[in-house]
């Protein structure tokens, strides 16, 4: 059975093609980042536009790295949210169409959900009840997966997302568009301690993180520096915050996790491509006798693969889309169907 992925929810025209749910026989991702570059930052109409020009390309392509024919594809998977609304529509459109003459069935899938599910291909077969810390651009939700396959929020940030706030301090301290890579290659230079930046809700009682203040706190320094007729050093910049978000999803995560008295830890969405999230994590949940689950990290970003995985899953669960599936930019993780 093979399950065909489109995701076009933001800024990478992916296509993954996955067989029999847990295997892998193509993900091509054709980001669109240089395209953005320029404006620092994702611009919805240029990411429809490219959506539109590049997917016929990649799913072609996808098409030839799992050496099949579109007529081998049992059915179409498609992110129909959240995200941006013209952009998921370029991805919902096409698999609309693909599905009608090739007559196979059409699976609209929850890019959060599509996220968690990325590990089976890796992991196997997800476990729940899990905990998972869905960190990306748009999203840092911390979520348990329920033995029945339903997702339940415990919390998330009340501001800033991490991704979206390692995006804003790559920018203001000149590094390229996406700046989470950057600012995590930067921060392996520098000193982690060098400042000492806040650490928002670190100790209160919820799961909610807050970052705004963070990156004010970070701009405000490197204002007073500069004032002050003195050089910041980035490394040690970059370090320093990248330090402060770790430390608190670290710590919310697995709070959460005991309170739950769940073992089993997901990190899921494109800031799970951070090293040392990854370290710490590692680390940690060695440490407490836990399972730490996180895909490599071409399956932490946007990728084809998780949406062809997550569409698998619900086939095999008898979930299927009609025609009339429509896109929703606000779609939320707890409204998922459930698979398990
Ligand atoms: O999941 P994703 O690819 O797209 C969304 O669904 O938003 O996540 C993109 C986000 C961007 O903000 C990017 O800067 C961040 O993930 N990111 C990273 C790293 N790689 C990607 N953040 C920190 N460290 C990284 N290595
Ligand atoms: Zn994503």
């Amino acid at each position: 059975m093979l399950v065909l992925g489109i995701e076009t929810s933001c800024d990478e025209t992916a296509v993954g093609i996955v067989e029999d749910r847990f295997a892998l026989r193509a993900n091509i991702i054709a980001s669109q980042a240089e395209l953005h570059a320029p404006f620092g930052g994702v611009v919805p109409e240029v990411a429809a536009r490219a959506h539109l020009a590049q997917l016929v390309p990649t799913v072609d392509h996808a098409l030839v790295s799992a050496g099949v024919g579109l007529s081998d594809i049992d059915a179409i998977a498609v992110t129909a949210g959240p995200g941006l609304a013209g952009a998921l529509l370029v991805g919902v459109s096409a698999a609309k169409g693909m599905a009608l003459a090739h007559d196979v069935p059409l699976i609209g899938v929850n890019h959060l959900r599509a996220h968690v599910e990325a590990a089976q291909l890796e992991y196997g077969e997800l476990e729940p009840p899990l905990l998972a810390l869905v960190v990306s651009g748009g999203h840092t939700s911390i979520v348990v997966m329920d033995a029945d396959g339903r997702f339940r929020q415990l919390g998330g940030t009340i501001d800033d997302a991490a991704g979206e706030a390692f995006d804003k301090i790559a920018r203001f301290i000149g590094l390229g568009y996406p700046g989470g890579p950057e600012i995590d290659r930067l921060a392996q230079q520098g000193d982690p301690t060098a400042f000492a930046f806040p650490r928002a809700m670190l100790h209160d009682d919820s799961y909610d993180l807050s970052l705004s203040g963070l990156k004010t706190a970070v701009i405000r320094e490197l204002r007073r520096l500069e004032a002050a007729g003195e050089q910041p050093d980035l490394a040690d910049v970059a370090a320093s915050f990248q330090e402060a978000i770790v430390d608190v999803q670290v710590a919310k995560t697995l709070r959460a996790a005991g309170a739950e008295g769940l073992d089993q830890i997901v990190l899921a969405g494109g800031v799970a491509a951070n090293s040392r999230l990854r370290a710490r994590f590692a680390a940690e949940c060695e440490a407490n006798g836990q399972r730490l689950i996180v895909p490599s990290i071409p399956l932490c970003t946007d990728n084809g693969a998780m949406v062809a995985a997550s569409g698998a899953n619900l086939l095999a669960a008898g979930v299927t889309s009609d025609l009339g599936l429509a896109v929703d930019p606000n779609l939320a993780l707890a409204a998922a169907d459930a698979t398990a």
